[in-house]
């Protein structure tokens, strides 16, 4: 799954109270994966949403669904966000003491296994479970809210990440301040996997979705 580029557009930048129309604009869009921000007001200060949203969107989209875990004891939930249909569940390696068996359950419920790590997290915290990996989501902004600005130091852990993982199929996702002034460089440093939040939903409607999308991807491949 680590070739093609991929963008996933996060819809915690879009309308909720319109949510499954939000969700099928942006699949009509050309959204690779749909990304799903869990946050639950400990790991991270702010909340959204869980396993019953994500279930009932299931039926709005056949997009795979990509979901970003920023919560304090993901294993608690990880079968239910599985049951809800999330096809790629990941954990942030700073809420998991047991990150390795962790990702374990992650692959035996069926799902890709990923792990993200904040800003200030060293990519050689993740050189021992390489194994039990299908994707490094690394965070370009501090997690919790959308619309904040790319941390460029994490240019350097992409690269560092792209030389750890060698020829495993592991893909590497960013996510925080990707827009078309970012998005290159961080796919020649290696990430293939881009979130972005506003930079797509700042469109009005699946036309500017599409538009934003297409922009994007362009601007990664420049
Ligand atoms: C931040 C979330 C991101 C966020 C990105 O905690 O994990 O997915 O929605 O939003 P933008 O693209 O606006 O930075
Ligand atoms: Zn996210």
């Amino acid at each position: 799954m680590a070739d093609d580029m991929i963008i996933a557009p996060s819809i915690l930048a879009s309308d909720f109270s319109r949510l499954a129309d939000e969700v099928s604009a942006v699949d009509r869009a050309g959204a690779d994966w749909i990304h799903l921000d869990v946050m639950d007001g400990h790991f991270v200060p702010n909340l959204t949403f869980g396993p019953p949203v994500i279930k009932a969107l299931r039926h709005v989209t056949d997009k795979l669904f990509d979901a970003h875990l920023m919560v304090s004891n993901p294993d608690a939930l990880l079968d239910a966000y599985a049951d809800a249909g999330a096809e790629i569940i990941t954990v942030h390696a700073e809420a998991c003491p047991h990150l390795d068996r962790t990702l374990s359950r992650i692959r035996e419920l069926g799902c890709k296994a990923g792990v993200s790590l904040n800003p200030h997290t060293p990519a050689d915290v993740l050189c021992h479970v390489l194994d039990r990996l299908d994707l490094i989501l690394v965070m370009t902004v501090n997690p919790g809210f959308g619309g904040q600005a790319f941390i460029p130091a994490m240019i350097d852990k992409i690269a560092t990440l792209k030389d750890m993982i060698g020829a495993r199929d592991i893909t590497i996702e960013v996510d925080g301040g990707i827009t078309t002034e970012t998005a290159g460089a961080v796919f020649a440093a290696g990430a293939t996997a881009l979130v972005a939040g506003s930079a797509i939903f700042k469109g009005d409607g699946e036309d500017g979705y599409r538009a934003n999308i297409e922009a994007i991807r362009a601007a990664a491949r420049d």
